[in-house]
């Protein structure tokens, strides 16, 4: 390991040199290395169809790493300032359930924002832990919610002194981002585990000028989307973890649930990915920074849009802000953030990231152009002017506070009975509803239904928002406490 530094890719490397074997394959996957399924491997690539092969002893095992893999993690690990990483090819949501189902057991309280990711909600449906929540401050203008305060850790810690562990979103979906640091003081003032969702952080530990990483703030465990910002395939993740964090465990129950057949194309993109960012992740980072504020200053210029940055900072709630995201508000040109959304699809061929119901994010990363950003700038000036209205029917607000009646798990696997939407204010929920993306409830397991939540929904679904989580693939119908 010694003599390996950040241009090794040890998976990478490996399968190059399996590839040179010309190893006859009696094992799976059946495609062998896909002669079998020729029109999946001319769309695919031969190359791509040749490394995909299962575990094996010159390729090492995901779920007991002993050779290429291991040092592949210690690379990715050392990149990242963690004591220990994980490749996870579960996407983020596996690592976020794995470092919940690491902290908490059944009955464990752990302090959480509400806007959350689904994962992590589904989380303590898995492990029987119950939610904390931190509501968190509200930005009435843009209608997004924000970091949580400290003072609302402080009072969370101080009425829950028994829970196991907080969690924070570092950034939220938006580019918003807690005091990490002060958080995790407390935490650790008050033996708590910190755990942190980085799905939409990667690029802050290889940038510069980016919020202060979750291992940089001294956090025990992190779940980090390479996919997203970090330009690997997608659904492969890092689960980093900080000294104290027992990782020999934590293997142990990332394998209650993960996959005995760990693709290899995900595990080298991962690698390669790493070695990238580490040996150029600051060029590429202040290119895309570079790139976003152009955009926001192009997009503000034409009126009405507001893409908002770091003046929002205000010490607490909004302790920093991630400039690489194109968050951009909508509702002054009368057009709610998912109709901008259809509108640069339908009309635009432009696919950006998400729309809500007053905000659109641009996902800007390592694979921009500035020719497609001007592509982007133009088309948001064209809706402007082709189907902007006054805003006077908008629905603003993009956050409700839940009323928590049930434990999630106990909601979810309750006795339920379907009823019609608008018969059930007043009801508690059984299952989620949320709009895809961002994946953040609007209703979790054992939340009462309000007639403000009704409104929410059927609003959503008018303006177009992909709803999900629902056993009535219509949203029709929901699921509640018998
Ligand atoms: C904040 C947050 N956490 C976790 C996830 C889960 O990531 P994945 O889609 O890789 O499973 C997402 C996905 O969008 C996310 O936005």
């Amino acid at each position: 390991m010694t003599e390996l530094s950040q241009v090794n890719a040890p998976i990478y490397e490996a399968l190059r040199r399996f590839r040179r074997m010309r190893v006859v394959p009696f094992d799976v996957p059946g495609h062998k290395r896909g002669r079998g399924n020729m029109e999946l491997t001319e769309f695919l690539g031969e190359d791509c169809m040749n490394v995909d092969v299962n575990s094996m002893k010159p390729l090492d095992n995901l779920c007991h790493p002993v050779s290429v893999i291991k040092d592949a993690e210690m690379l990715a690990a050392q990149a990242f300032g963690a004591a220990n990483a994980f490749f996870m090819v579960g996407g983020t949501t596996s690592a976020v359930q794995s470092m919940i189902m690491y902290a908490c057991k059944e009955g464990d309280k752990i302090i959480m924002p509400r806007n959350v990711h689904r994962s992590a909600i589904n989380a303590l449906i898995l492990t029987g832990a119950v939610p904390v929540y931190v509501n968190p401050d509200v930005n009435k203008q843009l209608g997004i919610a924000l970091g949580m305060s400290v003072s609302q850790v402080e009072q969370a810690i101080r009425e829950n002194p028994d829970a196991k562990a907080i969690m924070v979103n570092n950034p939220t979906y938006y580019g918003i981002c807690s005091d990490l640091r002060r958080i995790t003081e407390l935490a650790h003032a008050h033996g708590m585990l910190v755990l942190v969702d980085e799905a939409h952080g990667t690029h802050f530990y290889f940038g510069e000028n980016f919020p202060v990483t979750a291992m940089a703030a001294g956090a025990d465990i992190a779940s980090v989307s390479m996919h997203k910002s970090g330009g690997s395939l997608t659904q492969s993740s890092f689960l980093l973890m900080g000294e104290h964090v027992n990782a020999d465990y934590m293997r142990q129950v990332i394998n209650l649930t993960q996959t005995t057949s760990a693709s290899y194309l995900l595990l080298s993109s991962l690698d390669i990915s790493r070695k990238r960012l580490a040996l150029s992740g600051k060029e590429i980072f202040a290119q895309t920074v570079e790139m976003a504020e152009y955009a926001r200053s192009e997009i503000n210029d034409i009126g009405g849009y507001y893409a908002y940055s770091r003046e929002l900072i205000n010490g607490d709630s909004i302790y920093d802000f991630d400039v690489s995201k194109l968050s951009v508000f909508t509702l002054p040109v009368g057009l709610a953030g998912i109709e901008v959304y259809d509108l640069l699809r339908d009309e635009y061929d432009i696919q950006i990231e998400f729309g809500d119901i007053g905000n659109i994010l641009a996902y800007i990363s390592v694979g921009d152009r500035k020719r497609d950003i001007e592509r982007l700038i133009s088309a948001m000036s064209e809706i402007k002017r082709r189907f902007g209205r006054t805003g006077a029917d908008m629905l603003s607000h993009e956050y409700i506070a839940p009323v928590v009646s049930e434990a999630p798990r106990k909601a979810f696997y309750a006795d339920k009975v379907s009823v019609p939407l608008g018969e059930s204010a007043g009801k508690v929920c059984t299952e989620f509803v949320m709009c895809y993306p961002p994946g953040i409830p609007i209703l979790a397991p054992g939340e009462l239904i309000t007639k403000e939540i009704i409104e929410y929904i059927r609003y959503a679904k008018e303006k177009g928002c992909q709803m999900t989580g629902t056993e009535d693939i219509n949203i029709e119908r929901l699921n509640v406490l018998a």
